[in-house]
């Protein structure tokens, strides 16, 4: 009998998700034979057993369109909120679905969440593949992931389009981008988009350099600014305080009681939530000019692929099935040098990638004179 590959979307929808979807399932039936079936809603619909057939029909016009036919969800495999406070290990639940359908393999799609779930499924003997999916770019071991392209294009668009309203009220225009706690969207975008100041969680940043690279524009006759900051960036301050509630919760013994300090680490990250507005508000009083600011969020998720994310999510997950048919799981299909490349799950969870503060972007930023505030 036809082997059997199921599929699944996790974590935050990203262009590309169907494109790879339609080529797991159309390599998977044409060169190889085998059935595919998607299931629903990530690993909630994994532990349901909630199913839906992928053949000809269900894959055939869904290269170009945006988000996921499958759906999504964020959840911890080991770790399920079954309500009051009870949390249950689903994999055992897993296991038999995999084994009921006889599957060859689960194909998971996603970004950081996703390998660590993958990789607890690995290590109970649930054979799985995944595919590096998200905007933010940070899954480590890959060149790149699907859906970074499409997102970097709709910011840099926004930061294109800020540039009029900049100069024609005289104002700094703040465009926050997503990424999570990295900054590829943010340089991409910044640096494409011709920000003139460019703020990441990898670089913490002094107001009061940005307030000056912008007084020095104005100095120079240009009366406007576009700062691009990420969503993770975080002033050098704000980052030492980080630093050290995270160090005194890492150094606790394991059985110690650290609700106080998780409690001090939300309050951070709460006191955070409008840290943009904030920025807004310091540099307009250090330089005398008005601020806006311009929040991309999910808009930056949504629409068709880029061509480029079409032709990485069709590559990679074509590769997927020959990882698959030749009997080898446990792997994360990366993208290197243009080539797809199988790496062990175990090397991948738990890792991210950051922007490495000699990127070569980074250096031709810092030739233009775009200031990171550092
Ligand atoms: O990981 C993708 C991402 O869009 C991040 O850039 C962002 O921090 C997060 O997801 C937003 O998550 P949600 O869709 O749950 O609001």
């Amino acid at each position: 009998m036809a082997k059997t590959i199921g599929i699944l979307t996790a974590g935050g929808d990203s262009p590309g998700l169907n494109a790879a979807i339609r080529a797991v399932g159309k390599a998977a039936q044409q060169h190889y034979d085998m059935h595919v079936i998607g299931f629903k809603d990530g690993f909630s619909g994994l532990i349901q057993n909630r199913h839906v057939r992928l053949d000809g029909d269900s894959l055939s016009g869904i290269l170009s369109r945006g988000g996921t036919i499958l759906g999504t969800s964020r959840i911890k495999v080991h770790k399920v909120d079954v309500g009051d406070g009870q949390k249950i290990d689903m994999r055992p639940m897993i296991q038999r679905v995999v084994e009921d359908h006889d599957l060859a393999a689960v194909v998971c799609l996603g970004g950081g969440g996703t390998m660590k779930n993958a990789y607890r499924l690995h290590k109970v003997g649930i054979p799985v593949v995944t595919l590096p999916k998200t905007i933010d770019n940070d899954v480590w071991g890959t060149d790149t992931t699907f859906g970074y392209d499409t997102a970097m294009t709709i910011a840099t668009d926004a930061i294109d389009r800020l540039h009029s309203t900049a100069h024609s009220h005289h104002r700094i225009m703040i465009a926050e981008v997503m990424g999570h706690n990295t900054g590829w969207l943010t340089l991409g975008a910044g640096l494409a988009g011709g920000a003139d100041s460019i703020l990441l969680p990898e670089i913490p940043f002094e107001v009061e350099a940005v307030a000056e690279s912008i007084l020095r524009r104005k100095a120079e006759g240009s009366s406007f600014s576009i700062v691009a900051v990420a969503e993770g960036a975080m002033s050098a301050a704000d980052r030492r305080r980080h630093e050290e509630i995270r160090t005194q919760i890492d150094g606790l013994d394991d059985d110690a009681d650290d609700s106080e300090l998780r409690a001090e680490l939300e309050a951070f990250h709460i006191g955070r939530k409008h840290s943009t507005e904030h920025l807004a508000d310091q540099l307009e009083e250090l330089t005398g000019l008005e601020a806006r600011v311009t929040i991309l969020g999910h808009v930056q998720r949504g629409g068709s692929p880029s061509t480029a994310d079409r032709l990485l999510a069709t590559q990679l997950g074509t590769a997927a099935t020959d990882s698959i048919a030749e009997g080898k799981t446990g792997v994360m299909i990366a993208a290197r040098n243009g080539e797809a490349v199988q790496v062990p799950l175990k090397k991948i969870a738990g890792n991210r990638k950051s922007v490495p503060l000699d990127h070569p972007w980074i250096e031709s930023a810092r030739r233009l004179g775009i200031e990171f505030g550092d």
